[in-house]
């Protein structure tokens, strides 16, 4: 559920029109709502209540600092993977024992920031990390508190390039190695080991695959606690997917993924922390752009529109579906027309969809992509010259731009040009 809906003909955010921050703002933009962000961390918190939980929000996903200090202010963590992203959650006024550290090359200097400022824990990923790890805290005269992350072979039946469980996957350790990793762990004095951590994938549609990863986790945690080790926290990454389409896909719901959380490690007594990410900003967020031209083709109709490939590439990167609707809501019975719906950039790879039945548009109409919240704004591009576009949070009926437009000039001019030209 968004609070993206019709009311009396067109579509609004919250209770602001979509047109009217057009008007203020210009297209391209993202908007983002205040209420379905806080809705959706409220049914990941309410999912795991009874369990000692933090829901740490992966901010990959969509980082703006109005868009963290709104989450973090309902009492969500956050999941960082490099020091910009770090820096990023603090400035947004998160504190830092409430920030874990993932991604799979944490360098020395961002894994001193971490230390300095202040970090939860560390996910590492693997022994030369952990090495590196363990020097730096020693060389501020400090013990850094870490999980590993385990890599428990399990396929999460996700796009290729999103799943991350698999032993093929660069990621983490694999599990099987995992008693001689925390006997290395253990043996090196900068270190607190404090858990285990484990990331499948993104966009999961079913529960299965968690299940697997799950029971792994449970087996291994009794292991490693019959070795020795004081394992009290479980990091069980993000993943859960959305319905992108309003009609066929329907994942699972968060309380049912934490159902299964509760029955795959509840008895184990750990903390539990989660990383969602699309399903907290995914259908929190549209993409509005205005039709440009239509131009009739082959046996086909373009919509070319001012938003691009790269402003949202999931698309083109992932053969990625968004719902794509009209601003004016469609009259009844109006007939629809099939459109491939473009952007302006010089690669056929810059279509957003095929043969898309619409309602019948025309220049200057006004467009939204749905479920564009998550690695939407973040993944963005300024290639072609195009300058990134706006984010504007909603909060009832008021609206915010939390990132402007850039100039051209600020764009050109970050250029240097060397002294031999
Ligand atoms: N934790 C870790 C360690 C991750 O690598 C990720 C996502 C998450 C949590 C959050 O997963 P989520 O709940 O959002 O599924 N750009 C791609 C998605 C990449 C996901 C990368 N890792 C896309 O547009 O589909």
């Amino acid at each position: 559920m968004d609070h993206f809906l019709y009311r009396d003909g067109a579509l609004f955010a919250e209770d602001v029109p979509v047109s009217e921050i057009a008007a203020a703002v210009g297209t391209p933009f993202y908007v983002y709502s205040t209420a379905t962000l806080l809705r959706h961390f409220q049914l990941f918190d309410d999912a795991l209540d009874g369990t000692d939980h933090l829901v740490c929000y992966a901010m990959k996903a969509a980082s703006n600092q109005a868009i963290l200090k709104t989450l973090a202010q309902a009492g969500a963590g956050m999941d960082v993977v490099s020091g910009g992203e770090y820096l990023r959650a603090k400035a947004a006024g998160v504190s830092g024992d409430k920030i874990v550290f993932s991604g799979v090359g944490k360098t020395a200097d961002e894994i001193r920031a971490a230390l300095t400022g202040g970090i939860r824990q560390f996910n590492v990923e693997s022994e030369p990390e952990m090495e590196v790890i363990n020097a730096v805290a020693l060389e501020l005269g400090t013990v850094a508190p870490i999980t590993v992350r385990v890599n428990p072979d399990v396929d999460a039946k996700t796009h290729a390039k999103i799943a991350t469980g698999k032993s093929e996957n660069k990621f983490g350790i694999p599990i099987a190695r995992a008693s001689e990793v925390y006997a290395h762990a253990a043996s090196l004095p900068g270190l607190e080991v404090i858990g285990i951590d484990v990331h499948i994938g993104s966009q999961l549609t079913e529960l299965e695959p968690f299940e697997l990863a799950y029971t792994k986790v449970a087996e291994l945690t009794e292991q490693l606690r019959a070795e020795g080790h004081n394992i009290r926290r479980l990091d069980l990454g993000g993943g859960l997917g959305i319905p992108y389409t309003r009609s066929n896909d329907a994942p699972p719901l968060p309380m049912e993924y934490g159902a299964l959380i509760k029955k795959t490690l509840g008895h184990l007594g750990c903390e539990i922390e989660i990383e969602p990410g699309r399903l907290i900003a995914g259908n929190a967020g549209l993409m509005v752009s205005k039709v440009i031209y239509v131009k009739s083709g082959e046996g086909r109709d373009f919509l070319i529109v001012d938003g691009a490939m790269n402003d949202l590439i999931r698309p083109a990167m992932y053969e990625a579906h968004h719902d794509i609707v009209a601003v004016q809501e469609p009259a009844a019975g109006v007939e629809q027309q099939a459109y491939d719906i473009v952007g302006p950039v010089c690669e056929s790879g810059d279509t957003f969809a095929k043969q898309r039945n619409m309602p019948p548009l025309k220049s200057g109409d006004l467009i939204a992509f749905r479920s564009a919240g998550a690695y939407g704004a973040v993944m963005a591009s300024e290639y072609n010259t195009r300058p990134l576009i706006p984010e504007v949070l909603v909060n009832g009926d008021q609206f915010a731009v939390i990132r402007e437009r850039p100039s051209f000039d600020e764009i050109i001019n970050r250029d240097t040009i060397p002294s031999w030209l």
